[in-house]
């Protein structure tokens, strides 16, 4: 990480001002004063700022997991079941990290986890209607008319779900395959919206929070967010 968002994250100053204090010959890394704006700090070095060492005051952590079926997203599940923390890295483990909403024990697909409690409400608060892709699979053919009454929204718990996108993505072997977006996040909600026109989900995938992809993740692997998605997910 460059040394004025390495700087900047211990609290010393704002990037910019931190870069005042590097070019001032103030920070030294490793017993070795930078003046140079283009360092990387690794997690291994000692930096000190004025003789005083400094350590970022809290470096969030921003996964993204390809939950596959037969987990939970809670951390304590009263029947025991396998949960999604055991499938990320055991440097994790003693993190405070969580998932960032939920997926069913049934629905696989992109799970963000995450230390970042603002980061976390904001994705998931429903004025903020943050887009969730879904593919669902449902047996035999669907019709336009059924789409439509998913599009329109549909009454689940006596509350009209928003309007949403939904199309055919293909049919094959008497499967259909439906992309469905939708900007709420109430429970089971997908299964439930099918339900509705009495049409069962027989496999749920969420591909897509906003504009970020589970692109081609195995189940069950994970990896860190870069830079700019994160930028990308404090922005919506
Ligand atoms: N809708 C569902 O039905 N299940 C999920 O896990 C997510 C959305």
């Amino acid at each position: 990480m460059r040394i004025n968002k390495y700087l900047a994250l211990c609290g010393v100053s704002s990037r910019r001002n931190s870069e005042v204090f590097v070019v001032e010959g103030k920070v030294k890394v490793n017993g070795r004063t930078v003046t140079d704006l283009s360092t990387d700090i690794k997690d291994t070095d000692i930096v000190t700022v004025n003789g005083e060492k400094v350590t970022p005051v809290e470096q969030h952590i921003y996964i993204m997991l390809n939950k596959p079926k037969g987990y939970v997203c809670t951390t304590s599940d009263e029947y025991g079941r396998k949960n999604v923390l055991q499938l990320l890295d055991a440097e994790y483990a003693s993190k405070r990290i969580f998932p960032v909403g939920r997926l069913d024990f049934d629905t696989e697909g992109l799970l963000l986890l995450t230390t970042d409690g603002d980061l976390a409400n904001r994705i998931m608060h429903p004025h903020n209607e943050v887009p969730k892709t879904y593919v669902a699979k449902i047996e035999g053919d669907i019709s336009e008319q059924e789409l439509n009454k998913l599009r329109g929204g549909v009454i689940l718990d006596g509350v009209k779900t928003k309007k949403c996108r939904a199309k055919l993505k293909d049919f094959t072997d008497g499967i259909s395959r439906v992309e469905v977006v939708i900007t709420e996040g109430r429970n089971r909600q997908v299964r439930r919206m099918f339900d509705s026109i009495n049409r069962e989900v027989i496999f749920l995938k969420r591909t897509a929070i906003g504009e970020l992809k589970l692109g081609n993740l195995y189940r069950g692997e994970s990896r860190v967010l870069g830079d700019k998605e994160i930028e990308y997910l404090k922005k919506l």
